[in-house]
């Protein structure tokens, strides 16, 4: 089963069924904000994570309008992948 590890708080979880990582986050009781409930649109669940998915259309416009870092993203809108190191630390943002 994958699993992902969630800095700074430096916990590691089981990922399950086809959550993002914006859910996986809260359904393990890390905080990551959100106001748009995951659509894409508010920006303020982002995390710094290397991650070769590509950004959709609507993050890479987010991205662009608001020159996001290369490992920059938006949890809601990324899968977890299995060995995923993933920094919540809104204090970077
Ligand atoms: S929760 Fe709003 S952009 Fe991800």
């Amino acid at each position: 089963m994958a699993k992902v590890r969630f800095l700074p708080v430096d916990k590691e979880v089981q990922v399950r069924g086809e959550e993002n990582v914006l859910l996986l986050a809260l359904r393990n009781r890390i905080p990551i904000a959100t106001s748009c409930g995951g659509s894409g649109s508010c920006g303020t669940c982002r995390v710094f994570v290397k991650c070769g998915q590509p950004r959709g259309e609507v993050e890479q416009a987010m991205a662009e309008d608001r020159d996001f870092k290369d490992d920059e993203r938006l949890a809601c809108q990324i899968a977890p992948e299995d060995g995923m190191v993933i920094d919540v630390a809104q204090d970077d943002l």
